[in-house]
């Protein structure tokens, strides 16, 4: 297969990734904020079917068609960007691992967060994202440790605005 084409399913399966990093946490809001028994089984059903059939057969087609990518040409690849990539992908990984983890706690009626820590734990991978694709496209480090530093920076600001909304 060429370069390209396997360039391209990359990033389609990564898109797929995401879709369901994004919507599981989101998932897990609502859920935490439903109190009846039908309403809390359909979650689990829809949360199950998400994680097992949608994101980690993307995770698993990105990241294998990304070490082919990889493997067809090691030594372009031996730059600070792709180390940055890389180590952000093993966070990505470890925050998909937490997110099955959740799942299992709400399956079995055990789930110890409320909706607000769902609501923070959703915009966790928004730091991955920026920093992976500001790193794959600019191929260098400083693009992605800025992008990141300034959306932490926006977060800080939203935090502390909703602290002080809530001292009110
Ligand atoms: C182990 C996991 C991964 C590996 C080994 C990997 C590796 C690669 C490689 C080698 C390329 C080709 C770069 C080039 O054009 O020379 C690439 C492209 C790309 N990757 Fe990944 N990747 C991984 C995961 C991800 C993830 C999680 C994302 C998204 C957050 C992502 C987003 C992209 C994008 C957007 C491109 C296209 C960049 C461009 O053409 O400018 N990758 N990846």
């Amino acid at each position: 297969m060429s370069f390209l084409v396997i360039k391209a399913v990359h990033v389609i399966f990564m898109v797929t990734w995401f879709a369901g990093l994004f919507y599981l946490p989101r998932l897990f809001v609502y859920h935490a904020m439903c109190n009846d028994i039908p309403g809390r089984e359909r979650f689990k059903v829809m949360e199950r079917k998400l994680f097992w059939g949608i994101m980690t057969p993307g995770a698993i087609i990105t990241i294998v068609l990304g070490l082919w990518m990889i493997g067809m040409n090691p030594a372009a690849y031996a730059a600070g960007w792709m180390h940055l990539k890389l180590l952000l992908v093993v966070l990505l990984i470890a925050y998909h691992i937490w997110c099955g983890v959740l799942l299992m706690y709400f399956r079995d009626d055990r789930n110890r967060h409320g909706h607000q820590w769902y609501r923070w734990f959703n915009e966790i991978p928004v730091f991955m994202l920026v920093g992976i694709v500001l790193a794959v496209v600019t191929r260098a480090v400083m693009p992605a440790v800025i992008g990141m530093a300034i959306l932490l920076a926006i977060f800080v600001v939203f935090a502390g605005m909703g602290m002080m909304k809530g001292r009110r």
